[in-house]
């Protein structure tokens, strides 16, 4: 099966506006080659516009929110809707990242309203899942990650799948320094698959790029993207330099 591969930056709540358009260009530069590979860059909300038409320029890359509101419109102070992302240029939006889940007590309801509302608004989803380290010490991490995909995989408009992208994101992983081994990835990734399965049929199943992200970085993406069903990176720190960014994406 010909998956999608790819690597997509999160730059979380980093970055001022010269260094964004600084970072994203030279993103573009080192990585416009591999064209096999699709790069998304998800920026801070004010600098999507401006990344969006750099990025633009080149086949291969997508730009990114990372939150959307769970509203369309209206006196929702502060929130940021769908359809104003799409008509900035936004490709695709984050949902479920754990730090929206821990910090903003963003539940699962939330979270399929939120889908919806990308969705409707034309907008591709990456979703995030993954189990803390208590889940994991005490061997639920696999019915955790079930829970996670079908609270929000089973509301989802069939027609949709192909604007989906997972991203198994272990929560004791993500900013620490500690990767999941090539193994636990790949165990975990696997038995994503099978959800999907569950969830959807197999063909679905093949179809749905997986992606891991925690600590991912030049030194261990090689040996992570090697593993079968991991179909690519969703990089925090990392994707905050060029050059390391631009190994990551070298590293398929
Ligand atoms: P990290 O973050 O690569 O800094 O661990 C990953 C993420 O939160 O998406």
């Amino acid at each position: 099966m010909n998956r999608k591969k790819i690597v997509a930056g999160n730059w979380k709540m980093n970055t001022l506006y010269s260094d964004a358009i600084a970072l994203a260009g030279n993103i573009l530069a080192k990585t416009s080659a591999f064209k096999d590979i699709e790069k998304i860059i998800f920026p801070p909300f004010p600098f999507i516009n401006d990344v969006a038409i750099l990025l633009q320029s080149q086949p291969g890359f997508y730009t990114g929110a990372q939150n959307c509101s769970s509203f369309e419109k209206g006196a929702f102070t502060g929130e940021v809707s769908a359809p104003m992302l799409k008509s900035i240029g936004a490709n695709y939006v984050l949902i479920g990242h754990s730090e929206r889940r821990a910090y903003f007590k963003e539940d699962a309801k939330t979270l399929s309203l939120k889908i919806e509302q990308a969705f409707q608004a034309g907008l591709n989803v990456v979703y995030c899942f993954g189990e803390a380290l208590a889940e994991r010490k005490s061997g639920v991490h696999q019915r955790i990650v079930k829970t996670q995909l079908q609270e929000i995989l089973s509301v989802m408009p069939q027609d949709k799948i192909s604007d989906l992208v997972l991203a198994y994101e272990p929560v004791w992983a993500i900013g620490t320094g500690e990767t999941a081994t090539p193994p636990q990835a790949q165990d975990m990734h696997a038995f994503v698959r099978n959800c999907l399965v569950e969830l959807f049929n197999k063909e679905v199943a093949e179809q749905i790029p997986i992606l891991y992200g925690g600590s991912c970085n030049a030194r261990n993406a090689r040996e992570l993207f090697n593993c079968p069903d991991v179909d690519g990176g969703l990089i925090g720190g990392a994707s905050l330099n060029a050059d390391e960014f631009s190994e990551i994406v070298k590293s398929f």
